[in-house]
């Protein structure tokens, strides 16, 4: 990774994470980034912060790059792909985490069969506690995806799927954050109306999902079998499981990630 340029088109929040993650994994050096966006104060920013390199141009960027993230909104793809179509080698691995891009799009708009990796981020990469779904093209080399995977794995985790499932995954780990949000506010919620301060309300709501979160992921057992560990006979927490089965709590969840999916899908054919 130490020869390699990484170029970054757009440097909103997501571009801004991504450069902050590869630099304080110690994976490349400010030197190696390469980075342009349409806002030259957003661009100024990240310059002025990361000391990294600025491009001239998206066409001087991209052929400059040996691996080269597109961080723009899903809309102005198509023009951002147009502007370097011309300028990428062919040595570049090209990854978009643009929601709801497949790569044919990517691949007719450049013209050519390049290399070409498709990323779905959540918005806990801004914090390094991301997960991102990586899927690639038959261009892309083992050890292309070796790379990809190296910088991604800089803002958390990553998990490997096939395109056909890009749109099951945004409508479950992309929009996810949202529905756990609502989740830890509602608990909070509930807490105030039984009585709790909010502030104690708030604190225990957000730390008890996380806490929850982390045993999960520090004792590799199944969620269901950590759940009947603390749901004692006769005892409270079943008195609460039972009121959340009767409010179609896990109902609730299906239909979120379905209609998630569905409007993922809708999305990407232009609707
Ligand atoms: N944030 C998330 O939760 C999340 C999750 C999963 C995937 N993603 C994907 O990540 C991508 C970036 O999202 P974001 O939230 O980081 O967006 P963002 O904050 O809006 O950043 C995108 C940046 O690209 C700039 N830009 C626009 N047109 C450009 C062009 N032609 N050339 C170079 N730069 C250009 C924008 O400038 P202007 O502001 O001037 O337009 C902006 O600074 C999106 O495709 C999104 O689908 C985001």
């Amino acid at each position: 990774m130490q020869t390699k340029t990484i170029g970054l088109i757009g440097c909103g929040s997501m571009g801004e994470a991504l450069a902050a993650g590869w630099l304080q994994s110690g994976l490349v050096t400010p030197r190696q980034i390469l980075v342009w966006d349409a806002d030259p104060e957003k661009l100024a920013a990240l310059i002025r912060q990361h000391k990294v390199r600025r491009a001239r141009d998206n066409p001087d960027l991209a052929g400059r790059a040996d691996v080269l993230f597109l961080a723009v909104k899903p809309q102005v793809v198509d023009a951002v792909l147009q502007e370097i179509s011309g300028a990428v080698a062919s040595r570049t691995v090209l990854v978009s985490i643009a929601a709801g891009v497949p790569i044919a799009r990517i691949e007719s708009a450049m013209g050519r069969k390049l290399r070409v990796v498709r990323v779905m981020p959540n918005t806990p990469a801004l914090i390094g506690e991301g997960i991102s779904a990586v899927c690639c093209n038959q261009q892309v080399t083992v050890r292309d995806k070796q790379h990809v995977l190296q910088l991604l794995q800089a803002v958390g985790e990553t998990v490997e799927v096939v395109e056909t499932m890009m749109d099951a995954v945004t409508g479950l780990s992309g929009s996810g954050p949202a529905y756990l949000f609502v989740l830890i506010e509602a608990l909070s919620d509930a807490g105030v109306r039984q009585g709790l301060p909010r502030d104690v309300a708030a604190r225990l709501a957000v730390w008890t999902v996380r806490g929850a979160a982390g045993l999960v992921l520090k004792t590799g057992r199944h969620p269901g079998e950590l759940k009947d560990m603390v749901a004692s006979p006769g005892g409270t927490t079943i008195s609460g499981l039972h009121a959340l089965e009767k409010g179609k709590f896990r109902a609730a969840l299906y239909n979120a990630v379905a209609a998630a999916t569905e409007r993922s899908a809708a999305l990407g054919r232009g609707e």
